[in-house]
């Protein structure tokens, strides 16, 4: 089949998908406690996906061009099974890199059926060494060290992993440092992100955020570092290398150098909806089609209608403006 474009000519090459909106943490820039309290309602079971579902239309975007998947949530590893889903995603032809973004809590019972399954890569979320940091930001009082301990096991069991740091003016400022040490010392490349405007209610503005030159400029003060090429077109994350061990870090600068003009990106959320953005206010249903009995023809039609009219690039045109007013879906229900 033809590769598609969307209205800018960017091919469809990922797809991250979404596979629960629950999360067991509560980081005050996703899922703060305030709204995502005792009494939300998260999706009941017969909403989300099915993992025959997931499948099917894995198969459809890999038709269509998709070569990588990321499996997020929420946290991914709430869902059961996590692994023969895994297993199944592997066999679709086309698909060649499958990767999985979790906070890690729950890896030390799931990292060895993973890898089992066949998954190899790992993003994990961590924004502190410090105690009362990291329990502050991940709304539950939860300490590093089982994320660090968790990170350990990964690597030893044979994981090429990576660390995502969302840095906050005036939260967790002060961790960038620390932080580059342990991972550099590990050979593990820490990738600091920008604080977004994901969602409708985690207070952001441009103030409370931590631009790459920034923590940049806060690295070289520390250590010697040299730029990386990037490792293929659309790459998320801009890269360094440290001179001294060839230990590498990256910045993904969302807001300060946005990167929608190469973004190859689509998602599925965990009800069954397709976003071309992570900032989009609405999705395509899917899944009603898929429920309704459509054909595999029919749902390619419409998957190639949705990618086809795309005019996403959210990131090149924020501003305070529309950062505070546009209504964007929740990070938990496209996870990231
Ligand atoms: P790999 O490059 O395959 O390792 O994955 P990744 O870096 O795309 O995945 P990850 O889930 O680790 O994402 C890291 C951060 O980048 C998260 O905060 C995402 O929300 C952000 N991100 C990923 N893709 C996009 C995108 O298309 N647009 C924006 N604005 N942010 C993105
Ligand atoms: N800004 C930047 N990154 C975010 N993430 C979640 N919410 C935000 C936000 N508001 C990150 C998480 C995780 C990844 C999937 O997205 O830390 O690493
Ligand atoms: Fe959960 Fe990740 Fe959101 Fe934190 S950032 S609340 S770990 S989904
Ligand atoms: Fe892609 Fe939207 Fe992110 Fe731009 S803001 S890179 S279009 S997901």
């Amino acid at each position: 089949m033809e590769p598609i474009v969307d209205k800018f000519g960017r091919p469809i090459r990922d797809l991250r998908i979404s596979v629960t909106d629950r999360c067991n943490f509560r980081c005050t820039y996703c899922m703060p406690k305030e709204i995502f309290g005792d009494d939300y309602v998260f999706l009941p079971k017969e909403e989300l996906l099915t993992f025959e579902e997931i499948v099917r239309l894995s198969e459809l975007f890999a038709s269509l061009g998709v070569e990588k998947l990321r499996l997020t949530g929420g946290e991914p590893l709430l869902r059961q099974d996590l692994p023969n889903l895994i297993e199944k995603l592997y066999a679709i032809e086309g698909i060649h890199d499958i990767g999985l973004t979790t906070n890690a809590v729950m890896l030390g019972k799931y990292a060895q059926p993973l890898f089992d399954a066949g998954l190899r890569r790992l993003n994990i979320s961590l924004d502190a060494l410090s105690k009362e940091v990291f329990g502050k930001m991940n709304g539950r009082g939860t300490t590093p060290d089982i994320v660090l301990k968790n990170i350990d096991l990964a690597k030893e069991i044979g994981f090429e992993i990576k660390v995502n740091m969302v840095v906050q003016k005036g939260v967790n400022e002060r961790e960038i440092i620390p932080m580059a040490t342990y991972f550099k010392e590990r050979g593990i490349t820490l990738r600091y992100i920008e604080f977004m405007d994901v969602g409708n209610d985690n207070a952001w503005s441009f103030e409370r955020v931590v631009s790459k030159k920034e923590i940049y400029d806060m690295l070289n003060e520390n250590f010697d570092l040299e730029p990386v090429e990037a490792s293929y077109f659309g790459e998320v994350a801009k890269r360094y290398r440290y001179k001294d061990n060839g230990a590498e870090v990256g910045f993904i600068t969302s807001v300060s150098e946005s990167f929608c003009s190469s973004c190859t990106r689509a998602r599925l959320s965990s009800e069954g909806k397709i976003y071309t953005c992570l900032f989009a206010s609405s999705g395509f249903d899917i899944k009603e089609l898929v429920r309704k009995g459509y054909s595999d023809e029919q749902l390619l039609e419409a998957l190639t209608t949705v990618w086809e009219n795309r005019t996403d690039r959210y990131s090149d045109e924020r501003t305070e403006e529309t950062a505070k007013k546009r209504k964007k879906i929740n990070m938990s229900y496209i996870g990231g």
